[in-house]
């Protein structure tokens, strides 16, 4: 491990505390906004086995991870999540599962609070059927409710996940009042980050700067009025910040997600970095993976920066931006994230914004989640 002290504070002291496990890409909805790469579908029939979990759980304990996420997709679409929730917990982690609740019966509710399972955070897109149902290309809004209101009644803390975007942000009241129906204990507010199918989408999907200082608004209100009895997270997207947010806490740092085809990534996005390998933990140790591959080592500290972020006072909080966002609006992922005021692509976002409220643009359908769409974007077309 680095013994230099300010390498130490980027790198977490060396122990990916977070370990992710996205199970699978299969997923029963059609999110225009989801974060799986748009061509997914290339992976299938590629997915670990329980047994290969299982070593990646043992392996990651060893190297000090605590806090597990199994997520997808949809990782209720795996048979085996019980197990594996067993089993993590018998290793000691603190387990939480994200879903879309799709899949979760009382059976499995059951089970899993058996197996150990901490915490359940589940996505809702609206306080309104139709708009829930038609964003996600499912009907699934009245079972959300029903799925929340069972968690709950199960003792476990209820922690709603409201992607937020143009076509929602202006029922942020209307959600806050439901969730404090609901008895949800973490509320968080996700603004959209716009990587894979949100940055397809990301004309149709932006928000104005007047609707997020609205949500903002309500959701201040919301927080007077119930104090601590709901913790209510709304982070101001970085499109309208001027500041990078200090994504993953700096790559390679805190953050091991695993790939449904056990490649090992710094975040859930970095497969859209072009010319970055992510060898499997089929081919190798998860020590190795996160302690020697290049792809981990490639922008760990702060040795890979350029200007600004080199001199910048603020290189050790926000660890110059987010990788991904540099290299999908730039083309490379060593420049500092055009989020920056300081970037000189920061003309990219403002182009964006722009672009995305332009009187008269044409308005276009959304581009869902499905395989078929992700072969009109590798061609191009979807451009
Ligand atoms: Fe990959 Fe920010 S999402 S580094």
């Amino acid at each position: 491990m680095p013994k230099d002290g300010s390498v130490v504070r980027l790198d977490g002291q060396g122990k990916p505390l977070w370990l992710v496990l996205e199970l699978t890409y299969e997923c029963p909805l059609k999110c225009p906004w989801c974060s799986n790469p748009v061509d997914y579908a290339r992976r299938k029939g590629e997915e670990l086995t329980t047994d290969e979990w299982k070593r990646v759980l043992r392996e990651g304990r060893e190297l000090g991870a605590l806090q597990l996420g199994f997520t997808g997709g949809e990782p209720l679409l795996r048979d085996d999540i019980e197990e594996l929730v067993a089993d993590a917990t018998a290793l000691g982690y603190y387990t939480n599962l994200i879903t879309s609740g799709v899949g979760l019966s009382e059976a499995r509710l059951v089970k899993l609070k058996e197996a150990g399972l901490k915490q359940i955070q589940l996505s809702l897109q609206s306080s309104e059927r139709e708009l829930t149902d038609r964003l996600v290309g499912a009907r699934v809004h009245d079972l959300k409710l029903d799925v929340a209101r069972r968690i709950k009644a199960h003792g476990f803390p209820m922690v709603l996940n409201v992607p937020v975007f143009r076509h929602n942000i202006d029922q942020v009241a209307d959600i806050l009042e439901l969730a404090a129906d609901l008895g949800v204990d973490y509320l968080e507010f996700a603004n959209l980050q716009y990587y894979n199918w949100a940055l397809l989408n990301r004309d149709e999907l932006m928000p104005t700067r007047s609707q997020i200082e609205a949500a903002e608004h309500a959701v201040q209100q919301m927080r007077e009025r119930v104090g601590d009895r709901m913790t209510i997270y709304f982070v101001i997207p970085d499109y309208y910040e001027g500041r990078p947010k200090a994504c993953m806490n700096g790559w390679g740092a805190i953050h091991l997600t695993i790939g449904p085809d056990g490649a090992a990534m710094p975040c859930q996005e970095a497969r859209a970095i072009e010319g970055l390998d992510f060898p499997t933990v089929r081919e190798k140790s998860l020590d190795w993976l996160w302690n020697e591959s290049p792809t981990f080592r490639k922008f760990r500290g702060d040795e890979w920066m350029r200007e600004p972020c080199r001199s910048c006072d603020d290189k050790e909080t926000d660890f110059g931006g987010c990788r991904c966002q540099a290299f999908l609006l730039t083309g490379d992922a060593a420049n500092t994230d055009p989020a920056c005021s300081r970037s000189p692509h920061h003309h990219l976002i403002g182009d964006a914004v722009e672009r995305a409220h332009a009187p008269g643009r044409t308005v276009v359908p959304l581009v869902m989640r499905t395989a078929g769409n992700a072969r009109l974007q590798r061609s191009g077309e979807g451009d």
